[in-house]
């Protein structure tokens, strides 16, 4: 049922400094984008009381259901859809999460028609900066989860994005389709927005064994020679993550939480610390991820054995 609830469209007071935008991206699916925008959603606007807008724009609507608003908007009107359908404002299809100073745009399935209603239009890529106008200075953070694939919604949050942050796995197979998304980036920062940088790769479910652990020293040295940074710590492997989406709500939101707590918590911190330094860094060289890209698919072991001068394995 459709319902409007008043209080929700609450006065946001003005705020001195602009929101900084970040999309979360990568071309393969399951490798932790939504639960770290969720979960640093939940950190940023409880723990460390920052206003935060989380927009969910993949039509799966899982960051939707993440923070507690599945049943409780207008699927007509409060939905990303509707704001970029009907050109309506931000502030007319956002709604209240369940937590403090969260707000979030849900997803609905229309969100599919986005590429053919949208992709070929000139006004395809200006949709996010459209939608946010004046939103920067409402927030500290709006937070943009995407879908696993290059589309108009992806190009389009990125074009109105100060940051992009990639989620990944410490798992070889989850480097597919880096290089292309970071092309994809690159090509949104040369053509339409040229404040959008890269604010590093962060990896989840990292487990402590050798495999892991291999695979972090070599994507680490190889991703600082490419000046792509390795986000830190990682996101240790968790039971609370499955045991929050079985209550639709983020894991560091569960009493207990221990170590996913403890790694999003200093996670949150680090990224308060980069974004706020607004320590803007050089781009990414995109050959040497190329290079890395033909490492992993020959093997990388031997990689690992030539020029590998740490004994101590320490991952966390
Ligand atoms: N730290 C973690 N520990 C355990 N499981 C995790 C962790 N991070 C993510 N997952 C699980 O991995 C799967 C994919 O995560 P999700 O955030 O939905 O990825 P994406 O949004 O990239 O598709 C989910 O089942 C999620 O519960
Ligand atoms: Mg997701």
């Amino acid at each position: 049922m459709a319902f409007k609830m008043s209080h929700r469209k609450q006065e946001i007071p003005m705020r001195k400094t602009r929101a900084q935008i970040i999309t979360f991206a990568n071309i393969k699916g399951g490798v932790g984008k939504t639960t770290a925008v969720t979960n640093i959603a939940y950190l940023l606007g409880v723990e460390f009381g920052k206003k935060v807008l989380v927009i969910d724009a993949d039509d799966q609507g899982n960051a939707t259901k993440a923070l507690g608003v599945r049943d409780k908007f207008d699927r007509r009107e409060e939905t990303l859809w509707a704001g970029l359908s009907r050109k309506l404002t931000f502030e007319q299809v956002m709604v209240e999460s369940a937590y403090a100073n969260i707000w979030v745009i849900p997803s609905t399935k229309e969100l599919k028609n986005a590429q053919t209603e949208f992709g070929r239009s000139a006004r395809g890529l200006k949709l996010f900066k459209h939608l946010l106008k004046g939103a920067q200075e409402q927030f500290d953070f709006i937070l943009i989860d995407t879908k696993p694939q290059v589309n108009i919604l992806l190009q389009a949050a990125l074009s109105a994005s100060d940051w992009y942050l990639i989620p990944s796995f410490p798992e070889p197979d989850s480097y597919d389709g880096f290089l292309d998304l970071v092309s994809e980036c690159e090509e949104i920062c040369d053509e339409e927005n040229s404040d959008l940088r890269c604010l590093g790769v962060l990896l989840s479910c990292v487990k402590k064994i050798p495999a892991h652990d291999s695979y972090i020293r070599f994507i680490g040295k190889h991703l600082k020679q490419a000046r792509v940074l390795l986000l830190k710590p990682g996101i240790r492997v968790s039971n609370a993550v499955a045991t929050g989406s079985l209550h639709s709500c983020p894991a560091v939101a569960l009493p207990s939480a221990h170590s996913v707590k403890e790694d999003y918590r200093k996670l949150t911190k680090a990224v308060l610390k980069a974004v706020e330094l607004g320590a803007k860094t050089a781009r990414p060289d995109l050959p040497r991820l190329g290079v890395v890209k033909q490492t992993i698919e020959e093997g990388y072991e031997e990689d690992l054995k030539i020029d590998d001068g740490i004994q101590e394995i320490n991952l966390l």
